[in-house]
């Protein structure tokens, strides 16, 4: 199955987006320039109506109401299409890839993963409580974007187009706490980890967790292997090491992902997971009853938890990851048969979270 997109002309090299920061950062007057015809962009019916749903397979358009001409300048606009994707995060403007990106190396296009973390740990006063933010697969910088500017951040990520992205966001935004380093999680938390004076540091999670029984089947940024945890174990792997550290020992960690597992006995498998390699001191679990179950064509709408095999079919229908539908479905129902046997009917969209293991104070 053939499921890379060709980028087109409208791609921006990673090349480009570093091209676009230099320029920011030289030109105050440019800067403000385009984050103007950003935000009206990003405030238009049309946009809102783009980032919705199917049509955001091409770039948008944003027609002859807006000059662009900043953004034109910058290599952002070309042939009248905007060559990003533009996010709202609280006050700042997102940029990143879109659908159209070749899916092996595209940054993560949507905002809504990072808004459900953010959500978690507002209602827990966890975002009013954090000193310092570690976000151990960072995108663009979503995860960051919801906290204040001068708390220190530190964003990890395999994929230096990602690392891109996250400066030209920054220096878009006036960010300056927020430093992102190029790591493979699979090598545990990059070595400059950090924040040695923080009493409440938060590490935030939300690592490629797709299931994904065979490859390619969905893109980097998404894809956790069969049953999603391929990349939640070598997270909790890099977790449990960090917890042994100074910082690590008051840090709260907060992972978002699926897990396959029974809803009428609340077992899942990646809180099982968590607890047989990080321990069970600390753990918790939460499903996101209010949050959809799974993004299909750009939306989530799914009761969450839900049974697996029809949660997977829809999955293999979106439009937007799947060019061969009726072969995702197959490889899905395969996959939902198989878990189904081992007593795992259903799917949920869930919080796994350690408490601090130990409170506050620096030794
Ligand atoms: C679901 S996206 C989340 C991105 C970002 N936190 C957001 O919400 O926009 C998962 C991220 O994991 C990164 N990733 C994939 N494999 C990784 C690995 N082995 N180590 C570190 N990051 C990885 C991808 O590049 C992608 O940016």
């Amino acid at each position: 199955m053939k499921l890379v997109i060709d980028p087109g002309p409208t791609a921006l090299g990673t090349d480009h987006i570093f091209l676009a920061t230099s320029a920011l950062a030289d030109d105050a007057g440019l800067r403000d320039a385009v984050l103007r015809e950003l935000r009206a962009i990003a405030a238009s019916a049309a946009y809102l109506d783009w980032a919705a749903g199917l049509a955001q397979l091409q770039p948008f358009e944003p027609g002859s109401a807006l000059r662009g001409g900043a953004l034109s300048q910058v290599g952002l606009l070309r042939d009248r299409r905007l060559c990003v994707r533009v996010n709202t995060v609280e006050r700042d403007l997102l940029l990143t890839d879109g659908v159209w990106v070749d899916a092996r190396l595209r940054v993560f296009p949507f905002p809504d993963e990072s808004a459900a973390i953010h959500r978690y740990c507002l209602a827990r006063g966890f975002v009013a409580d954090a000193d310092a933010v570690i976000d151990l697969a960072t995108g663009s910088g979503h995860n960051l974007a919801h906290f204040a500017p001068d708390i220190p951040g530190l964003g990890m990520d395999i994929n230096p187009r990602a690392l891109a992205f996250f400066g030209l966001n920054q220096r878009l935004n006036g960010r300056g706490a927020g430093v992102a380093c190029l790591n493979d999680i699979r090598r545990g938390f990059a070595d400059i980890v950090p924040f040695p004076q923080a009493r409440r540091p938060l590490v935030l999670g939300n690592m490629p967790f797709g299931l994904a029984p065979t490859r390619e089947i969905l893109a980097l940024t998404s894809d956790g292997g069969e049953t999603g945890l391929v990349l939640q174990r070598a997270a909790f792997e890099a977790v449990a090491r960090f917890r042994q550290t100074p910082c690590g020992r008051r840090a709260r960690v907060v992972m978002l992902g699926y897990s396959v597992g029974n809803a009428a006995e609340d077992r899942w498998e990646m809180a099982e997971l968590a607890r047989d390699i990080v321990g069970a001191t600390g753990l918790s679990w939460t499903i996101l009853a209010g949050e959809g179950l799974l993004r299909v064509d750009g939306q989530r709408i799914m009761a969450n938890p839900a049974p697996l095999s029809p949660a997977l079919h829809a999955a293999g229908g979106c439009g937007l990851y799947h060019r061969d539908p009726a072969a995702v479905r197959a490889v899905y129902a395969e996959l939902a048969q198989r878990l189904e046997a081992r007593g795992m009917p259903d799917l949920s969209y869930l919080v796994v979270e350690f408490a601090p293991a130990e409170q506050g104070g620096l030794e």
